[in-house]
């Protein structure tokens, strides 16, 4: 996994940041109170909505695919009695743990397989993964993980994950992005790069809604599909929410 050492470098430059872009809060511009808070909001909405579908039927483990500084797991563990975050990063996992110290019911672990065979079948209540499986370089990828999505998730569980449908044509071409990585190869330091240069390496990817609801069918159920603008403006996103 290539993109795994962006993960890392941007969880030491400006972790925060990486994981929550506003502009305004570039260069260790967020308030870690502030920033928790987002998540706390974020998953109250989603908690709401799921309840709605009748979902989990059980409230033991959830899993936070993607889990950054640990900023949705906080807010997640409020619901569940045991809390799983697991990011490809290092870097933003050794930084969750820093920040959540005090949360004793979640457990962090780095997993960079291109699978969670880290835990078993049928496991999680709910999943919930936002602003990851965007950046995921390979379609393929995307997909097996949406699959292990499924294969964790006990019976009466749900997933929910966003990622964008259709990502405009001038916004795939993403020049700060291959400027970061020909200027990297170059050996300029990401810091140089990052703090004073502005670039920014992440990549955006995307699924068509018929792809990923093809790619649910294999082995769960689609429940409901909602837009979604957490990709921003200019790209169209959705939520889906799944289970088994
Ligand atoms: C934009 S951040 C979002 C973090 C978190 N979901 C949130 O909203 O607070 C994206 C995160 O996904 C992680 N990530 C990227 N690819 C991943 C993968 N294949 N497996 C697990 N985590 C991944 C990155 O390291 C980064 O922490």
């Amino acid at each position: 996994m290539n993109y795994k050492k962006e993960w890392d470098e941007l969880g030491k430059l400006d972790p925060l940041w990486a994981v929550l872009s506003h502009a305004d809060k570039r260069f260790g511009g967020w308030d870690n109170q502030a920033f928790f808070q987002t998540g706390e909001e974020e998953i109250k909405t989603v908690i709401q909505k799921i309840q709605k579908l009748g979902y989990p039927k059980d409230k033991k483990n959830v899993l936070d695919f993607g889990c950054g500084v640990g900023r949705l797991t906080r807010a997640l563990s409020k619901y569940f009695e045991k809390s799983f975050g697991v990011d490809v990063s290092g870097a933003m996992i050794q930084k969750a743990k820093k920040l959540n110290k005090q949360e004793t019911t979640i457990s962090f672990q780095v997993n960079d397989r291109d699978d969670l065979s880290l835990f078993e079948d049928n496991f999680f209540d709910m999943i919930y993964c936002n602003i990851v499986l965007q950046h995921i370089p390979s379609k393929t990828q995307i997909k097996k993980y949406i699959s292990e999505f499924i294969r964790t998730l006990a019976p009466g569980g749900i997933a929910v994950f966003q990622l964008p449908s259709k990502v405009p044509l001038l916004h795939r071409l993403q020049p700060q992005r291959r400027l970061y990585r020909l200027l990297s190869l170059f050996g300029f330091s990401h810091a140089f790069l990052y703090n004073t240069l502005k670039l920014y390496p992440i990549q955006m990817n995307w699924l068509s809604e018929k792809e990923v609801r093809n790619c649910v069918m294999v082995s769960g159920k689609m429940l409901l599909v909602e837009k979604d603008s957490s990709a921003g403006e200019k790209v169209e996103s959705r939520l889906y929410f799944v289970t088994k």
